[in-house]
Formats: C-alpha cells, structure tokens, sequence
C-alpha cells in the first residue's frame, strides 16, 4: 500500500491534519489503536481559543460548534473570598474563547473523515514506524481483522499521544526533553447540573485549587486539585462535592450539584521533546509536549501544530518546497515554550503545593491581586488564555 502521509493516532491532532490534508487534496492514512466508539467517548479538555474556533470554521468543521459551543468573554478569578471578572473583549483586541468538549470535536472530525471517504482504520496494533531517514518512510500495522499491513509514504506525522511509538522512534542522541511534574493531580466531574455560573471560575483556596467550567447549558464540569497519588475510591461523590463547595464559597452562592456522568484523575506535568522532526517523521501534539490543563493550552497546542504541519507538507508534496518542512519544529516549539510558561505560571499561581510554607501562599495572593487590579498584567494573563495570533 502507499500514501503521501501515514498519521498514528485518531486523536484531533491526527484528524484534524488528515482532513486539512485532503482539503488541498493530499491523500493520507489515519491508523489509532482504540475503538471509534473509545475515541469518541473519551472525555477530556473543553475549551477552544479564538484562533482554533476560526481554523475549524474556515475547514469547515464548525456547523455543529457554531450551534452549540458556549462563547466566553472572559473568566473568573476567585481568592480569599473575592470573585473578580477579567473581561477579555475589553483585555484583548475583542477576543473570547468557546466551550465545545474536545470529545465532539473528535465525534465531527471522524463523521467528516468517514462521509468524505477519507482512510482511517481503528482498533490496530503492533504500530511500527521505520525508514524515517529516508524519503519512503514505512507505517506498519495489524490491522482489525489480524492482517499485517504495510504502508509506504513520503512522510510520516506522529500524532499518536505522550504513551505514542513515534517520539520513542527518534533517536534519543538527537533529542532533548525538559520535564516537570507537580506535586498534585485534577479530579474532574462532568455531571448532570446547570452551571452556576456564566464564565469559568478558576479558585484559588487554602485547602488547593478548584475550576468551574461547563460542557453545556444542562451539563457541568467541575475539577478539583487532589494529592498527586489519590485514587478515585479516596473520592466518594459526597466527598467531592463537599470540597467543591468549599473552594468556590461565597456567601448567597452555591455550586449546583447533580449526577456524575464521568469521575478521571489527570496527573500533572509539563514536557517538551524536540526537535518536532527526525528526516521524514513529523511530531504533533501530545506526541512531543504536555501542559498541566490549568489554562487549557493541550487540545489547542495540537491544533496549531498540525495547522503549521498542513501547510508545510503542502509546499513539500504539492511543490517541493521544504521551507516550511524545515522551519516546522522551531515554529511550533515557539508557542510550545510560550504555552508551556503560561500553563506553569496558571498551576503555580493558583495549586497549594504539598509541603509549601507559609510564604508561597502569601506570594500567590499577592499575584493575583496584581492580575485583577492591574490593567497590564490581566492583558498578559487574558492575551495568553485567547491564544496568540495569528494562528498560523
Ligand atoms: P491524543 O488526544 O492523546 O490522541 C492520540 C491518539 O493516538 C489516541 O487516540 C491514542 O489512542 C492513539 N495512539 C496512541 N498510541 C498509538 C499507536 N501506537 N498506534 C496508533 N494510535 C495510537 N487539555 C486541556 O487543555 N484541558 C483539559 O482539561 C485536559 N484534560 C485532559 C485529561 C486527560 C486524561 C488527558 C490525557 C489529557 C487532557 N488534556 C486536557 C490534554 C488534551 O486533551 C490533549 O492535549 C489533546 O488530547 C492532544 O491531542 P492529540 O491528538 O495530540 O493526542
Ligand atoms: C477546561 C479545562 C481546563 O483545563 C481549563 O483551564 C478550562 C476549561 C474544560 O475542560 O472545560
């Protein structure tokens, strides 16, 4: 078998690239090791910059997103018993953001994949990627039905996760990894209630962190910062409950509580791999770097990425031009670097590290003080969040 591009893993960043390929008429291979149905139930992050609400526009994918994401002008930041607004319109040159869980945004990229006839292959195994440093490139796999199948391409785009083969398949003598982990965990609860609340609460608190956010008019997501090692038994639905109300505690104000649809703890850390690229092999997403969820930069980094790698594949395969191949890696890592101290500076502002005197505390106060009484410093904090035009 042969295509232009062979792309591991079913997540947005492997989706989203196959369509933008085809968009320009560029053939490409998706293979994902899960279920459709796992793809597609799978619940993670939920919020969409301003820039990555316009790329799914002008690909076409917004039909569904422009009926149902919530649009956000701002958020909230809460301490010390205060809940202050940061108005983002007025921060920024008019920008907002959107809720739309990235789960639908999968659901539509697999629909549209499928109605356009596009080659995506789910429940495979035994990926393997090999011939990087030539210019056909081999993506093998067993496919569903146990048949091994070997595919030859002109480039390979790792879009297969931080536990993906691609990242592994560079050699380790030509890459460089900077990693942090925190000292703590997110519990998230997506359950049956009405959000209380008009814009994202993100509070800070003695006993830890806590994010009010929401996937629709009838159904919230709430996370909570727990010990780094707690497990979901630790956390009966009482429990989580009862702390979430006492994080966002305001007088005359209460969280609206009701069934939980979905209860996960994330780990917590920060991770860079580069360069993005070895010879014919193209990270994107996840693959090659992780942010703690605190700003919600993962699912966005991953859009990004592969709308640079679209239009720098385009002027190799359509044109034979590796400018753009060539300036892939320092491109992304550019944003990556940006969204990495951003997403740091939001956990470390807002989380109760384990441990911690009494000190640290008073310094985050004395921060998010400056970010809600200081013009300057709730733009950087508001500039960031949006997103960073232009996109691309
Ligand atoms: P992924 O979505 O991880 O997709 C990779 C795909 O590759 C998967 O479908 C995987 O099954 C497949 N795959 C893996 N190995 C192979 C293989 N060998 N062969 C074939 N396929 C393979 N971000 C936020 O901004 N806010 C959040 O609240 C948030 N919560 C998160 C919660 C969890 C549990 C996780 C894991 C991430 C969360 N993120 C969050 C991050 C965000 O969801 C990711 O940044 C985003 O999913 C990245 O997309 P991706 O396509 O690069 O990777
Ligand atoms: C969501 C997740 C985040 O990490 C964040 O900072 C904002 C929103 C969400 O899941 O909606």
């Amino acid at each position: 078998m042969r295509t232009q591009v062979g792309i591991v893993g079913a997540g947005p960043a492997g989706l989203l690239l196959s369509h933008l390929l085809a968009l320009r008429g560029i053939d490409s291979v998706v293979v994902e090791i899960r279920s459709r149905a796992y793809c597609e139930a799978r619940q993670r992050a939920g919020l969409l910059e301003d820039g990555s609400v316009r790329l799914l526009r002008e690909a076409g994918l917004a039909d569904r997103l422009d009926r149902e994401g919530l649009e956000h002008g701002g958020i909230y930041l809460q301490f010390s018993g205060e809940r202050h607004h940061l108005d983002f319109r007025d921060l920024t040159d008019g920008r907002t953001v959107t809720v739309y869980a990235q789960t639908e945004v999968v659901k539509d990229l697999i629909a549209r994949r499928l109605a356009d006839g596009g080659a995506l292959e789910f429940e495979v195994s035994n990926t393997a990627v090999s011939g990087l440093d030539t210019e056909a490139p081999v993506l093998s796999y067993t496919a569903a039905d146990g048949s091994r199948q070997e595919i030859t391409c002109d480039v390979i785009a790792g879009c297969d996760g931080f536990h993906g083969i691609c990242r592994p398949a560079i050699p380790a003598a030509l890459r460089t990894v900077w990693e942090r982990e925190y000292p703590y965990a997110w519990l998230g609860i997506l359950a049956e209630a009405p959000p209380a609340t008009d814009e994202l609460i993100y509070a800070h608190h003695p006993t830890g962190f806590a994010l009010y956010t929401m996937r629709t008019m009838q159904v919230s997501k709430l996370y909570l910062q727990v010990d780094h090692d707690a497990r979901a038994d630790d956390w009966p639905e009482h429990r989580i409950w009862a702390a979430l109300q006492e994080r966002f505690a305001l007088p005359g104000w209460a969280v609206k509580e009701g069934p939980a649809l979905d209860i996960a703890i994330t780990p917590m850390r920060s991770f860079v791999s580069a360069p993005m690229r070895y010879g014919r092999l193209f990270l994107a997403g996840d693959a090659s770097h992780i942010v703690p969820p605190t700003g919600a930069k993962g699912l966005n980094l991953a859009i990004a990425d592969v709308s640079v790698l679209a239009d720098a594949l385009t002027g190799l395969l359509l044109r034979r031009d590796e400018r753009l191949i060539d300036a892939y890696s320092s491109t992304c890592l550019a944003r990556v670097w940006r969204a990495t101290h951003f997403s740091w500076w939001m956990t470390t502002m807002l989380h109760r590290t384990p441990g911690a005197d009494p000190m640290e505390a008073a310094l985050q106060l004395s921060q998010l003080r400056y970010v809600t009484t200081s013009r300057a410093a709730a733009v950087t904090l508001a500039e960031n969040y949006s997103g960073y035009p232009p996109l691309h």
